[in-house]
């Protein structure tokens, strides 16, 4: 199974840093396919904390990583980011760039904000890190791409004509100042000397990897719920976190992926608005943010928490095709007397088993609750899914009966030994 893809089955912050991490070990790449500095990756390894937000998780074990053609680049952040990295140890010898990813300049990251303070009471709760922006200007056509920095007179008549009529919406729409050419440009011109290393023809490169039948893993940034297309539309982020934008933002066809891992936290979190069926405004939903240290990696926003939605998961399985799922932080449900999973929504006298695509009537639905004990022993050090305590395999095993999707791993913990692995991935 060479080609494997990775994906966040909820609203983000499923833990998939983690679990890339853990699968990279065994991978020859790992390919991230969407987003930008939007996304947050926490992995522990050794006691040591790695907060990553653009390079794949995968760098720490020391495979070929790639940056696909669908990422919206922040030279700044990457290079920063290269730094961080070296300056902890770690090697970027084999890091790769796509040279077909566009960039995010500094007037996508103003935008956001501006267009953000805009929609008031209907704000979508965007990173502002300019990801939709910059999503905005390559649908658009206007897009400046990795490759085109490295041409000075494209990339010049590219910021001119963009400059142009970015400045005219600043000044005269928002009243705002508008941007220098010559800062930007200079600023953009600086980058290419230290990107130069790392921009490659990445479809060429990962189609090559799978020709020789090395195992390539496909990350995931955010979730399922996020997905322009599938997610709780408005409240979602620019790009495809589900299966198919693997494959779209690394340039390989859908006929080389050969299983999908959705990842799903033991309950379920959001940051940013839009409806959230399972979520407590109570003591319990206070006491899992805390537990789980529910805080954002790239804002450090509170993250607003729930119980499992099983309904969710039934739609992550079926628009990403799911073939497994890899459950996280089961450890920090350690102590609760009750859990709940919700198996479909009741609204009115209805009950639905499918989540509505009017947001709506999504805010409007209640979900109707399988109850299921808890355990209180201390799980974060076992190895074996039969070492459980039996409330938690049933816990997992309703979670496979709910989404209609088996779970070959379980997560217990920050570190990579935290990880129990009921059957091979790949
Ligand atoms: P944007 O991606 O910054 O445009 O934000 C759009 C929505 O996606 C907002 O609700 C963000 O909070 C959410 N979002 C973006 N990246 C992440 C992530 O990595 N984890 C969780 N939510 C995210």
């Amino acid at each position: 199974m060479p080609g494997l893809v990775l994906v966040g089955a909820q609203w983000g912050d499923e833990g998939k840093g983690k679990i890339t991490d853990y699968l990279a070990e065994t991978a020859d790449a790992v390919v991230r396919y969407q987003g930008g500095a939007n996304a947050g990756h926490t992995v522990v390894v050794d006691g040591k904390e790695y907060k990553l937000h653009l390079i794949p998780s995968g760098i720490l074990t020391g495979k070929t990583c790639i940056i696909g053609n669908g990422v919206v680049l922040d030279p700044a952040k990457f290079l920063e980011e290269i730094k961080y990295l070296k300056d902890l140890g770690v090697q970027t010898d084999k890091l790769y760039l796509s040279e077909t990813a566009h960039v995010i300049m500094p007037y996508h990251q103003k935008l956001d904000e501006l267009e953000e303070d805009k929609r008031g009471e209907f704000k979508i709760g965007t990173t502002k890190r300019g990801i939709g922006p910059a999503y905005i200007d390559k649908a658009a056509r206007t897009g400046i791409r990795v490759i085109d920095l490295l041409n000075p007179e494209v990339f010049r008549s590219k910021l001119t004509r963009n400059l142009e009529q970015v400045n005219f919406l600043l000044e005269k729409i928002y009243e705002v100042e508008g941007f220098n050419f010559e800062e930007i440009y200079q600023e953009y011109s600086g980058y290419v000397t230290k990107l130069k290393p790392f921009i490659r023809n990445t479809p060429v490169l990962i189609n090559e990897s799978l020709d020789e039948n090395q195992k390539v893993l496909f990350e995931g940034a955010q979730g399922t719920l996020l997905d322009v297309d599938h997610g709780t539309y408005p409240y979602v982020t620019s790009s495809h976190p589900t299966a198919g934008g693997a494959c779209i933002g690394s340039g390989v066809g859908p006929t080389r992926i050969d299983g999908v891992i959705g990842v799903a936290k033991a309950y379920t979190s959001r940051v940013g608005d839009g409806p959230f069926p399972t979520e407590l405004l109570d003591e319990t939903g206070d006491w899992i943010r805390e537990k789980g240290h529910e805080y954002g990696t790239t804002t450090g926003r509170p993250r607003r928490c729930g119980w499992l939605d099983g309904v969710v998961l039934r739609h992550s399985a079926r628009v990403s095709g799911l073939t497994g799922l890899a459950i996280t932080r089961l450890d920090t449900l350690t102590g609760l007397e009750k859990l709940k999973i919700a198996r479909e929504y009741r609204i009115g006298n209805e009950v639905i088993g499918n989540i509505p695509n009017d947001p709506e009537l999504l805010r409007q639905v209640r979900p109707v609750y399988e109850e299921l004990p808890g355990w209180k022993e201390d799980i974060s050090h076992l190895t074996q899914f039969s070492d459980l305590p039996r409330e938690a395999q049933h816990y997992i095993q309703a979670i496979e009966d709910i989404s209609g999707v088996k779970a070959p791993i379980v997560s217990i913990g920050r570190e990579r030994f935290q990880t129990i692995i009921r059957w091979p991935i790949w």
